[in-house]
């Protein structure tokens, strides 16, 4: 049984990339590489966020900012073992958080039209789908645009 008060949600470090890049493989079927994730890190500190619990990195979301005051959540993901227990909803809520406390007006992201754990996600924070983006992923899939106003 987790305690979810104990898994505490901080920036990414760079001992953490190990760790992230082992939940976006059993997570992606086309995971970022490390390269990117530490241009991630590089480019937006404040907003790669891992979650944390006893000691080990179970979590993460990264997100950027872009034209000035519009977020973009470009991957969330928790371990497989981990999941269904909080843990994506603490990331979520500190992302948008971070990303209002940056000025951002509304945030945005894309998701797989088959991948409902992650929209019934996005939809319980008020998410809206905006669009559809045709063969928005490499194997042909289709994305939902989602948007939330901050
Ligand atoms: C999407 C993901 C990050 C959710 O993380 P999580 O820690 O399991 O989420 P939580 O436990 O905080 O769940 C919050 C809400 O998400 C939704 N949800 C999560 N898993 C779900 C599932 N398997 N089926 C339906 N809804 C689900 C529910 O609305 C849930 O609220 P509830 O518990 O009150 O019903 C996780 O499933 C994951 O890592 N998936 C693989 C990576 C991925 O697809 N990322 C999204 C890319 S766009």
């Amino acid at each position: 049984m987790l305690q979810i008060y104990k898994v505490k949600i901080r920036e990414f470090e760079e001992k953490d990339l190990n760790d992230v890049y082992e939940i976006e493989l059993e997570s992606f079927p086309n995971p970022y590489g490390k390269n990117l994730l530490l241009y991630y890190h590089k480019e937006s500190p404040d907003t790669f966020l891992v979650a944390e619990f006893l000691k080990r990195v179970v979590g993460y979301v990264i997100a950027v900012v872009e034209y000035g005051d519009v977020g973009h959540i470009l991957s969330i993901a928790v371990k497989k073992e981990f999941r269904r227990r909080g843990i994506g909803s603490l990331l979520l809520e500190e992302i948008l958080k971070r990303l209002k406390r940056k000025n951002c007006k509304s945030v945005y992201l894309e998701v797989r039209v088959s991948n409902i754990p992650a929209i019934s996600l996005y939809k319980k924070y008020g998410f809206i789908c905006k669009g559809i983006i045709r063969k928005y992923y490499l194997d042909g899939e289709d994305a939902f645009l989602f948007k939330k106003d901050l």
